[in-house]
């Protein structure tokens, strides 16, 4: 009483208003609340923060989707202006090390746009200083429909698994939506809603079809939003998306659902909006999804055989042969870490829905 409102007071005030609320507005309010959300509130990078993701550990992993996004843009018949667009840039590594390496093709970066698509105040400024000397200056949208229409690529690393999602709990042959309450205790607890789901078509085929009691399914609405926004925007130009993220390539029940705090797992109730919370990617859903809307899917194929393929070792080699001794060392762990079965290699899939008529590298070598 009478101390500083918190995210989790905020949150027991909206509860008592209006019973339980759906896991996926718990995640949302968690991590985009206007005042306490995790993304609107901090910078959370890094070895200082809570996590790190692939562009900080190694400046290949930019550097070759800058060359991919080259690569692409040839096939799509060099169209300028191209909208190269991120979807949640983070810190903005990827995009200056993906501009950093499309130099080598002036004419590309004579053609690009740049579209940041990033909802936190914080982040924003971060991009815009690190992406401050490089040779194009980007524009910021709260969301990919408030992108410029046009031949586009876009680039979404660890984007979607930020996305919220919603989990049914398949209780006598019915499903019940999971809801986030409050216990007799007076703490956040976990719940199911009263009435089943009235349309369990809204759930994957691939997690209905032989269900028992006891599943969870995992969905994530804003993914399927995102597809079809995709889809719009290819009707009309040449389009590639590139979906990046720790995720399953079959649909299959269990919950994903994490926490983590400076690099530890934590419980997903245990302090709302101070822990980054993701939940895994479907891929089998996304491409499904994808296919309906009539996008080309390509893979997924693992991180590994991507960054692989593209040119990682190749890449890792030169810059290791230019580098002073004090830095050989960083720079091979961290490209091992990218590829490496144990760490990100095979947990990492990399996903590309297209345009008709394209086919990026190095899917078709990969099927
Ligand atoms: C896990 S971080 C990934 C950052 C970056 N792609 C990387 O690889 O370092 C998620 C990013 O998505 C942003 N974000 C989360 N939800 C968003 C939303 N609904 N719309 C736009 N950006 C969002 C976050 O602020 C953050 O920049």
């Amino acid at each position: 009483m009478g101390g500083p409102d918190t995210l989790l007071a905020k949150l027991k005030r909206r509860i008592a208003r209006t019973g339980a609320i759906t896991l996926a507005h718990y995640m949302e309010a968690c991590l985009s609340d206007v005042e306490f959300g995790y993304y609107a509130t901090r910078d959370p990078f890094g070895a200082e923060g809570d996590f790190i993701t692939a562009p900080e550990i190694s400046q290949i992993f930019g550097e070759l989707i800058g060359l991919w996004c080259v690569s692409v843009w040839r096939d799509m018949g060099c169209p300028s202006p191209l909208r190269l667009v991120e979807l949640g840039p983070g810190r903005g590594a990827l995009m200056a090390d993906a501009l950093r390496a499309a130099k080598l093709v002036p004419e590309f970066i004579q053609a690009a746009k740049i579209h940041l698509v990033e909802t936190s105040p914080v982040l924003r400024g971060v991009q815009a200083k690190n992406l401050q000397a490089c040779a194009i200056q980007p524009v910021w949208h709260d969301r990919l429909g408030d992108v410029p229409g046009g031949a586009a690529i876009v680039i979404a690393n660890e984007f979607l698994d930020a996305l919220p999602v919603r989990q049914f709990e398949r209780r006598e042959g019915a499903w019940f939506e999971r809801c986030v309450g409050v216990s007799e205790a007076g703490d956040l607890a976990f719940c199911t809603a009263s009435s089943p789901l009235e349309t369990p078509d809204i759930l994957p085929q691939g997690l209905r079809i032989g269900a028992k009691d006891g599943d969870i399914a995992e969905i994530r609405p804003g993914a399927e939003a995102l597809v079809e926004d995709l889809a719009r925007r290819a009707k009309h130009h040449p389009l590639a998306a590139l979906v990046i993220d720790y995720g399953h390539g079959t649909s299959a029940p269990g919950e994903t659902l994490q926490a983590v705090r400076a690099h530890e797992f934590s419980s997903p109730l245990a302090t709302p909006g101070e822990a980054d919370l993701t939940a895994h990617v479907d891929f089998a859903a996304l491409g499904d999804t994808a296919a309906k809307n009539d996008l080309q899917v390509h893979g997924p194929i693992r991180q590994a055989k991507f960054l692989n393929a593209l040119g990682l070792r190749e890449r890792c080699a030169r810059l290791m042969e230019k580098a002073p001794d004090k830095d050989k060392e960083l720079i091979a762990s961290g490209a091992k870490r990218l590829a490496d079965a144990a760490q990100m290699g095979e947990l990492f899939k990399v996903m590309a829905l297209t345009s008709e008529g394209l086919t990026p590298p190095p899917f078709a070598e990969c099927l």
